[in-house]
């Protein structure tokens, strides 16, 4: 569960890029959140995420105030998962140095455990076990970069763009890699999505952001059907 109080932030020096945004993701929610470039999605994710300490207000996560926790220690001790826009994965590790770059802070025998299990579970990753991230496809990188973030178990994950660049049919294994998390693992998600329609039909409830503020909110079902979305996000094509 992630619950923001009145969160103001920006980077050191500058402006306040949030300018004091509330919002909660319940446990084991998929939740969207959408908005123009530049609006400040990044910015939030990384404020969740303890890159950024908010100026004013909270960041809770599972009930915890966590606002001045460093990422390092979120991903530790308050159960999260963080996969940003860029620079997700390392090029030059294998798939398998990848996976256990993400379960450093697991004692050896755990994290070989868990390698295996993900390797069960995306068949994909064990058929380049040994090859370069940069042989990757960009569907299977964006798969690499999830999986490496669930190698802790966290029960919040936090997705900047999953989808960005990729085709239509690997857009939709990514979402459903994503479904799949939620459904048998329970993780709370909160994603930054450029592909509206296609996210909201994903998710349960989604955030639209403008200039620093909460523009509007509700169900997907609903803002998939509602015209004010339709003109902003959907080119005018009906959900
Ligand atoms: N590291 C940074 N230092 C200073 N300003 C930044 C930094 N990252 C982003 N910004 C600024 O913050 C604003 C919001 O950016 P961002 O959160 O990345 O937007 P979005 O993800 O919605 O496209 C922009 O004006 C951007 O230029
Ligand atoms: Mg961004």
């Amino acid at each position: 569960m992630i619950t923001l109080n009145q969160v103001i932030a920006g980077y050191t020096p500058g402006i306040d890029i949030l300018q004091g945004i509330s919002l909660t993701v319940a446990e084991a929610e998929i939740v969207t959140l959408l908005g123009p470039n530049g609006c400040g999605k990044s910015t939030l994710l990384k404020c969740i995420a303890g890159f950024l300490s908010p100026r004013s207000g909270s960041v809770e996560i599972n009930g915890q105030d966590t606002s001045n926790i460093p990422i390092h220690r979120k991903i530790r001790e308050c159960g999260l998962g963080f996969v940003p826009q860029l620079d997700n994965v390392f090029n030059n590790l294998t798939i398998a140095e990848n996976l256990q770059t993400g379960g450093q802070f697991l004692p050896p025998a755990q994290r070989r455990r868990r390698m295996a299990e993900l390797a069960d579970q995306y068949p994909l990753l064990r058929k380049k076990w040994r090859a370069p991230a940069s042989a990757l496809s960009g569907g299977e990188r964006q798969i690499l970069a999830l999986t490496r973030a669930l190698m802790p178990n966290p029960s919040v994950l936090l997705l900047d763009e999953p989808s960005a660049g990729l085709s239509p049919k690997m857009l939709l294994e990514v979402f459903s890699a994503i479904q799949t998390i939620r459904r048998q693992d329970k993780v709370t998600i909160l994603m930054v999505e450029q592909n509206a329609m296609e996210a909201l039909h994903i998710s349960d409830r989604a955030w639209v952001l403008a200039l620093g503020k909460v523009a509007m909110s509700g169900k997907a079902q609903d803002l998939l059907n509602d015209p004010r979305m339709r003109e902003l996000y959907f080119g005018g094509r009906a959900a």
